[in-house]
């Protein structure tokens, strides 16, 4: 059994079709509580764990950094340490806000970090503390997240197509959308 954390989001509802995998929502694991992450991996003792769950929205993670980098931080590290203890691979999902933005080039893996909001850092944080856990592990950086379900680039732009004459947006952000079915 694949443990995931995460039940309601883009990621995890796709994750969720493989009848292998069992979702952990916010109700049985909250990321705002670390110990208690690890503690349901140790109760649940899967073969792997996909962190599919995090703190997404961006803008309000500048008036909520502490809470945003313990469930983008703490937590995958707290899941990291219990999946090490057991001697069982981690999987866990970043993103592109933990460069800076600059140049005009795909970020390749190796690439320098430079987070420049709390959302970046918060994920950097996760990153970092994946990495020392001493573990298996996968950081899965992906962007621009879009599916069926949810919040999303593509949806919201849909809606807005109906309801407006005419679309102001910003046209020097450069990414690459990514089905969530593609990365489940
Ligand atoms: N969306 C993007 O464009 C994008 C871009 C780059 C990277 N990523 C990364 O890709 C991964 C998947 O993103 P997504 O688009 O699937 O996210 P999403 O649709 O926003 O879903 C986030 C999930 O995390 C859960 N969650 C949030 N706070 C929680 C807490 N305290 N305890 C337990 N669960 C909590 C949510 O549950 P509730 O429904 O209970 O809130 C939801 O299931 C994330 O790591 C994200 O950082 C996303």
């Amino acid at each position: 059994m694949i443990l995931v954390f995460g039940k309601t989001g883009q990621l995890a509802r796709e994750l969720a079709a493989d009848e292998n995998v069992t979702c952990l929502g916010r109700d049985q694991a909250d990321l705002s509580n670390p110990a208690a992450c690890a503690a349901a991996i140790r109760q649940a003792a899967p073969e792997a764990v996909i962190n599919a769950a995090a703190y997404t929205a961006v803008d309000k993670a500048e008036s909520e950094e502490a809470l945003a980098t313990v469930i983008n931080g703490a937590a995958p590290g707290a899941m990291a340490a219990a999946c090490a203890q057991a001697g069982i691979p981690f999987v866990t999902v970043s993103t592109d806000y933990v460069f800076d933005g600059s140049g005009e080039a795909p970020w390749q893996p190796g690439d320098a970090t430079a987070p420049v909001n709390a959302y970046g850092c918060s994920k950097l944080a996760g990153e970092e503390l994946v990495s020392a856990a001493g573990g298996t592990y996968a950081v899965l950086r992906t962007s621009w997240v879009v599916s069926a379900h949810g919040n999303n680039f593509v949806k919201t732009m849909l809606r807005l197509g109906k309801e407006r004459e005419r679309l102001t947006i910003v046209a020097d952000q450069i990414g690459a959308p990514t089905p969530a079915r593609d990365i489940a």
